[in-house]
């Protein structure tokens, strides 16, 4: 089984400390005398935030990271325009900007991202997101519910490709129509990018099946993640594909020790506690509609106890930065030989993609590269494209051909 990979960049500032405090590096603190690198930022100054990111994009890219996943959340930076701003400050580093369909139509992603990619050599890679809240959907200008929401991705994906392998591509949607159009001349060129999604609510998985070359998911027990896996793999079924791959993010605090690594993850568990983080995240997962994980489900009962290796689910595997409001919510705690073992884990279950970042991202992105991905040199293996679908020759006719 082959293994790569990415790491993940903060584009809604450094957490190193809690998410809002002013010793982060970047402006998203809530006021207060600030000390971290960028935090005091007014527009215009010579070093931006952006710079920051490039920092940890090269940092990622020497230490042999294949490519970096880009967040796609109001309070933050805009994920594509990050990833075009970096493309030329990094040489082999693949990008995966996340957006959504409602942000785009199918032929301006399609010709956004063929000048991309032949900018770039093809390194962009697309994680189609649609939107784990409808609070927050309403917010930024859509209305519609979360399963129109799936529906309209999957007529998104479809126009994309039709566009994308078709000079004179027509099609009849719900959502989309096309009478003619599709990439000719040199932008015909490029690569189609490649196609992560996520979410585990009944149509994202469809929507996966259909559509993905790499389905993600946030960490949880290794038995919870072989599950969906083999859910979703059976679901590519009936579209004839037996490609999927899949995808994990998930924090990594790995140390020398077992004690250093839990010490480091400890000293954010009772700052956490201390702040009562934890009524934070329990007020942000009530604008959240995505189904709870199965850890975040007994958060509740463990408000009473609030122990530190209360939130160990396996070996270390801890989903306190979760408790405490850090996203994604799970991380490897433990030795670079543990950790190491870990990844063998979820690996072996069927995991080829890992999504690995530490706080702060630019230190942990040395560490990891130091400690943790050599010992996979010789397994890595790039990301590249399967062979073409048969939906995208069918879906050239429309809907109805499909
Ligand atoms: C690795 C990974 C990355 C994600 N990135 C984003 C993102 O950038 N922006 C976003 O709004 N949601 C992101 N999500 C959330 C999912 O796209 C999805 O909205 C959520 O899981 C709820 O989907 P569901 O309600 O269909 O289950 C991500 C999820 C995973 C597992």
């Amino acid at each position: 089984m082959s293994i790569e990979f990415f790491t993940r960049l903060p584009l809604h500032g450094e957490t190193q400390f809690l998410p809002g405090d002013p010793r982060n590096r970047g402006d998203w603190h809530r006021g207060g005398p600030s000390t971290g690198a960028v935090s005091a930022f007014n527009v215009g100054d010579h070093f931006t935030y952006i710079d920051y990111l490039g920092q940890i994009a090269k940092a990622a890219e020497i230490n042999g990271f294949g490519g970096a996943l880009m967040v796609n959340a109001p309070s933050g930076e805009e994920p594509w325009t990050v990833c075009s701003l970096l493309a030329r400050e990094t040489r082999t580093l693949k990008f995966v900007t996340a957006f959504q369909p409602y942000h785009y139509t199918p032929w301006v992603a399609v010709q956004q991202a063929a000048t991309y990619q032949r900018a770039t050599g093809n390194r962009l890679v697309w994680n189609i997101i649609n939107g784990g809240s409808d609070a927050i959907q309403r917010q930024v200008g859509d209305f519609s519910d979360h399963d129109e929401r799936y529906d309209r991705a999957i007529e998104f994906m479809d126009v994309v490709k039709g566009y994308w392998h078709n000079e004179n591509f027509h099609y009849e949607g719900k959502f989309y129509k096309a009478e003619g159009g599709g990439l000719r001349g040199p932008l015909k060129k490029a690569e189609l990018p490649l196609i992560c999604t996520a979410g585990s609510s009944i149509p994202a998985r469809e929507f996966a099946a259909k559509h993905a070359d790499f389905y993600l998911m946030r960490a949880e027990h290794p038995d919870e993640i072989a599950t969906l896996i083999a859910d979703i793999r059976e679901r590519a079924l009936k579209y004839g594909r037996t490609d999927i791959r899949f995808g994990l993010s998930i924090d990594v605090i790995t140390r020398e020790t077992e004690e250093l690594a839990r010490t480091e993850a400890k000293r954010f568990f009772d700052e956490g506690i201390a702040r009562g983080a934890v009524k934070a995240v329990a007020a942000h997962a009530g604008l959240r509609t995505a189904r709870k994980l199965s850890y975040e489900n007994q958060f509740a009962q463990k408000a009473e106890t609030q122990g530190f290796d209360d939130f160990f689910i396996h070996p270390n595997v801890w989903t306190g930065f979760g408790y405490i409001g850090i996203p994604p919510g799970c991380a490897l705690v433990g030795s670079h030989e543990n950790v190491v073992a870990r990844i063998r884990e979820y690996n072996a279950i069927g995991i080829d993609l890992f999504f690995l970042a530490g706080y702060p991202h630019l230190e942990e992105a040395y560490r990891l590269g130091e400690h943790i991905l050599p010992h996979f040199r010789s397994e890595r293996s790039e990301l590249n494209r399967p062979s073409p679908a048969p939906l995208e020759l069918r879906s050239a006719n429309g809907p109805s051909g499909a």
